[in-house]
């Protein structure tokens, strides 16, 4: 499995390009782009959902987390594994990223030359470059500034928290680096040009529909569900993920109908609702003929967009009865995002906010003792 990993950075590093070759300057701000990651193909597949049901951060099983993880894992792997031969064998949220990272360096070398030049460092929890080969990276390259970032725009303890409890135990292990300062961009769910961004997908889509169904289409956004044990928890996704939808139909003026929904459940204990596929199917029995699928809380395309919602949703769809489904792309590489994403960094390095203190707030009913102490490590160890 080591030899994968190694394998896979190696041809991680060759896909940065000659802008990161060697005799490229060296970077003074790092920037760690945090998200779940996905594998680059089906014999990745396993390992990858491994990992997963072993993170303490995302499930808890009464007993026996390891066993009942692998065995999980075991069992998901071949559909999981057909999911991605579907989409062409395996995730783009690599490819995404290296050039979500790239633009945002170019953009940040111009507008801020003083924190010049930047680099980002795709950071997966699940998969490969995994954050602690990141870290690793960002130790080599020396940097003086180093913000980690997180891709997930709402903040969830599974994603974001799993990752930044990621984050902590590394420098817990290796310590942080002298002279290097170390900040924390954690959420951004409220920013005016992800709104924006989302805003100018969602008017392209209806653009593109028929005259007499483009003002009554019904505008679902869809984000990942969450159980409902994690959200009496307190977690704060959920808000997070409808403060981007009120401010994306604010930036539409609520030209359309709209709903969010939730989508992904697994397993048989209660989650988070509406779900995406019924309420497609309870829109198709109130007569609805056209819906817009917005993925909310995904800022580029993955196994949740290109399988779950282009393939099963839609086909579940058209069963029902539902005449005209469209789904708006992820951000991706928008221009409108690269801005968002480069304004988020200029006002960070301009604030004196080197960690949000919502971050170090644990939620009212956490019981993850990881979380007590990465977020006192963050409060007591981040500088700007
Ligand atoms: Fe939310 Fe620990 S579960 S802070």
């Amino acid at each position: 499995m080591l030899a994968i990993r190694n394998l896979t950075f190696s041809c991680i590093k060759l896909q940065y390009g000659a802008r990161y070759a060697s005799g490229a300057p060296s970077p003074k701000t790092g920037i760690v782009m945090l998200n779940m990651g996905g594998p680059q193909n089906i014999d990745q597949v396993h390992d990858y959902l491994l990992r997963i049901m072993t993170d303490r951060d995302v499930i808890q099983f009464p007993f026996a987390q390891d066993y009942m993880g692998q065995w999980i894992a075991k069992r998901r792997t071949a559909k999981v594994q057909k999911r991605y031969q579907e989409i062409g064998g395996g995730s783009p949220i690599l490819k995404w990223t290296i050039l979500q990272g790239d633009l945002l360096c170019k953009k940040l070398d111009k507008e801020s030359p003083e924190t010049a030049p930047h680099r980002a460092y795709p950071a997966f929890r699940y998969a490969s470059p995994f954050t602690d080969e990141a870290l690793d990276q960002l130790n080599k390259d020396k940097v003086e500034r180093a913000i980690i970032f997180s891709q997930y725009p709402q903040y969830s303890c599974a994603t974001s928290g799993s990752s930044f409890n990621m984050v902590y135990r590394y420098f817990e292990k290796h310590g942080l680096m002298k002279n290097m300062k170390l900040s924390i961009i954690d959420r951004w769910s409220a920013h005016p040009l992800l709104a924006k961004c989302f805003a100018d997908l969602i008017k392209n889509e209806l653009q593109n529909l028929p005259e007499d169904v483009r003002n009554e289409a019904v505008i679902l956004f869809s984000a990942h569900s969450l159980p409902l044990k994690a959200v009496n928890r307190g977690d704060p996704y959920p808000s997070e993920v409808g403060c981007t939808v009120q401010l994306v139909m604010n930036e539409l003026r609520h030209c359309n109908p709209f709903q969010l929904v939730w989508q992904s459940k697994v397993g048989p204990l209660p989650w988070l609702g509406p779900f995406t596929d019924d309420s497609v199917k309870g829109y198709a029995k109130q007569g609805k003929k056209a819906l817009v699928v917005v993925p909310i809380a995904f800022v580029n395309e993955h196994i949740e967009t290109l399988h779950e919602l282009d393939i099963e949703l839609v086909e579940d769809a058209h069963k029902a009865g539902i005449q005209i489904i469209r789904r708006v792309p992820a951000p991706n590489d928008h221009p409108l995002f690269i801005e968002a994403m480069t304004d988020i960094v200029k006002n960070h390095l301009k604030s004196n906010q080197a960690v949000n203190p919502k971050l170090t707030n644990r939620c009212p009913h956490c019981e993850n003792d990881v979380c007590a102490t990465s977020k006192k490590w963050f409060f007591e160890n981040c500088t700007l």
